[in-house]
C-alpha cells in the first residue's frame, strides 16, 4: 500500500488513518459539508466510519485514495483530497471536502492542484476529472480555479452531475 505524502505551501497531505476518525465524523456530521457531495453519505458517526472506510480501503485496492488533508501551520485535520476512481466512477477524478471551519482558505484548491499533478505525474493519468453536483456552487469554483472544464452531464448516484475536467498538458486557467 503506497504511503505517499504530499507537501504544499501550506498543507500536508498525508493517508487517510484511523486515527483520524473523530475529526472525521465531526467534518462529516455538519450538513453543510454532507449535503454537497457527489457521492451520498449519511452525516451520523455510523455514516462516517463507513465513508472512512471507503477512502482507506480504495487505498489497499488503488493504490492511492484521498488523504487527510492537515494544517500545516496547526497540525489540524482540514478534510480530505485527493485521487479517486471506486468501481462504476467515470474516470480518474480527484475530489474534495473541508470541514466548515477551514472553508474560505484556498486550501481545496492548493490541495487538489497538488492531486492533480500526481494524477498526471504519478499515475500516469491521461484525463482527471471531478464529478459534482449541479448546485455546489463552491465545488464548481474550485473546478474552475484548477483549470477544470465542464465536458459533460451525467446520471450519478441516482442524481445530476456535471463532469469537469482535463487532458494532460492543457495548461490550467490560473
Ligand atoms: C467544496 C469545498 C471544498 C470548497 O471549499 P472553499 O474553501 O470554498 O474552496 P477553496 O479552499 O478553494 O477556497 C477558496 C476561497 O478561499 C479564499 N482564499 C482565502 N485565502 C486564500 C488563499 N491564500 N489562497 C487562495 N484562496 C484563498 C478564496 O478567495 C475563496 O473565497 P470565496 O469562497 O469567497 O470565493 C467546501 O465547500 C466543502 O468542503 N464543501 C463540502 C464538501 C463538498 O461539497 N465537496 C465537493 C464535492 S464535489
Amino acid at each position: 500500500m503506497t504511503m505517499t505524502v504530499l507537501e504544499t505551501e501550506r498543507l500536508i497531505l498525508r493517508p487517510l488513518t484511523g486515527d483520524d476518525f473523530d475529526d472525521y465524523a465531526a467534518m462529516m456530521a455538519d450538513p453543510q459539508v454532507a449535503d454537497g457531495l457527489a457521492e451520498p453519505v449519511g452525516r451520523s458517526a455510523d455514516d462516517a466510519w463507513r465513508s472512512l472506510a471507503v477512502f482507506i480501503g480504495h487505498r489497499e485496492i488503488r493504490g492511492y485514495s484521498h488523504w487527510a488533508v492537515v494544517e500545516r501551520a496547526t497540525g489540524e485535520f482540514a478534510g480530505r483530497a485527493g485521487p479517486w476512481r471506486p468501481h462504476g466512477f467515470p474516470g480518474l477524478g480527484v475530489g474534495w471536502c473541508l470541514a466548515r471551519a477551514h472553508w474560505g482558505k484556498g486550501y481545496a484548491t492548493e490541495a487538489a492542484r497538488a492531486a492533480i499533478a500526481y494524477c498526471f505525474a504519478g499515475l500516469d493519468a491521461d484525463e482527471v476529472i471531478s464529478v459534482i453536483r449541479p448546485g455546489n456552487t463552491r465545488s464548481v469554483s474550485v473546478a474552475e480555479r484548477i483549470g477544470h472544464r465542464l465536458l459533460r452531464e451525467i446520471d450519478y448516484k441516482g442524481g445530476p452531475a456535471l463532469v469537469y475536467g482535463q487532458r494532460r498538458g492543457e495548461s490550467p486557467h490560473s
